[in-house]
């Protein structure tokens, strides 16, 4: 019982110390948000409810110009790079995310960077529902004066993990559950990797996407040698390796685990990777699109 309570105080210690507010609209954001777009309107192919949960959702919408954004400047690796390109001909996932920051910014430029709360609340038809969560005291209160709950959209000031299992399966029995912590924690990637093979079993017509940085450590190997072993079929793995395009971060690039994905985005997603990869590296990047566990 004590190392439990250890352990989780270490865990809230971790969550704690981590804000997206210093790293919103990198390279990783870029890829995370244009994705997670195709992938909703891949879903919204077909007419029935949807149920998204974006269980690690931060605040939905970040203040570039804040001291925390300006610290390291990442968005300088990510939106900062793309901006010149918003009248240019682009993939339709670029495409909606430039509109997205637009809508968020009508005075012009991209001060105001929607998360990816705010790309879900923006996709949502009139039968979907979206649950967004977050821990953080801070990041909680934004979230809430961002967004007003609503029959549709429900904020949660709860652990993910507990509200995976409290949420799931949703009564639409359709959705798409993403899960972008902050791995603070180097235990973290087989934590997700645990409680997605928990909740699998409850629902598993579900499109499941996991973000994960690349890091020196390599610590992303957990993850994946985690989910191979849990029996979960149908992961499809995309991800993109900057190496030396931006050698002040730590983060050398960014992947997605996809598990079902649905199948009329793999075009769209596919057209969207490649663009981010030619525009943010000028193609130098290596980028993967593969099956981590196939069908
Ligand atoms: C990487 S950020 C999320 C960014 C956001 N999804 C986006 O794309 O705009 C991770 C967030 O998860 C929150 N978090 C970390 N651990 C959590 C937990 N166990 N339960 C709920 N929220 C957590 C953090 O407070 C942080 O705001």
């Amino acid at each position: 019982m004590a190392v439990c309570n250890t352990g989780t105080a270490i865990q809230y210690a971790a969550m704690l110390s981590y804000q997206h507010s210093y790293h919103a609209g990198n390279h990783a954001d870029v890829l995370k948000h244009i994705i997670l777009g195709d992938l909703v309107a891949g879903m919204q192919k077909k007419t029935s409810p949807l149920f998204l949960f974006d269980a690690f959702a931060s605040r939905g919408i970040y203040d570039l110009r804040s001291p925390e954004a300006l610290k390291n400047r990442e968005f300088d690796t990510g939106i900062g790079q793309l901006w010149h390109l918003r009248h240019q001909p682009k993939p339709e996932g670029a495409e909606r995310w430039f509109k997205l920051i637009g809508a968020n910014n009508t005075g012009g430029g991209f001060q105001h960077f929607p998360g990816s709360t705010s790309l879900f609340a923006s996709m949502l038809r009139e039968t979907d529902r979206l649950a967004a969560c977050d821990l953080h005291p801070q990041e909680f209160n934004m979230l809430r004066h961002s967004f007003n709950s609503s029959r549709r959209l429900a904020l949660h000031k709860r652990d993910a993990f507990e509200a995976l299992g409290a949420l799931l399966p949703p009564k639409e029995n359709r959705g798409l559950v993403f899960i972008d912590p902050s791995y603070e924690d180097k235990n973290e990637y087989k934590k997700v990797a645990r409680a997605i093979a928990g909740v699998y079993p409850r629902f598993r017509t579900g499109t499941y996407v996991i973000w994960y940085p690349l890091l020196p450590a390599g610590r992303h190997n957990d993850l994946f040698r985690e989910l191979k072993r849990s029996g979960i079929r149908k992961i499809l793995r995309l991800e993109l390796d900057c190496h030396n395009c931006f050698p002040d971060m730590q983060m050398f690039g960014s992947g997605l685990l996809i598990i079902n994905p649905p199948w009329h985005a793999q075009k769209a997603i596919k057209a969207s990777l490649n663009w981010i990869s030619d525009s943010l590296t000028e193609g130098k990047a290596q980028s993967c699109f593969n099956w981590l566990v196939p069908e």
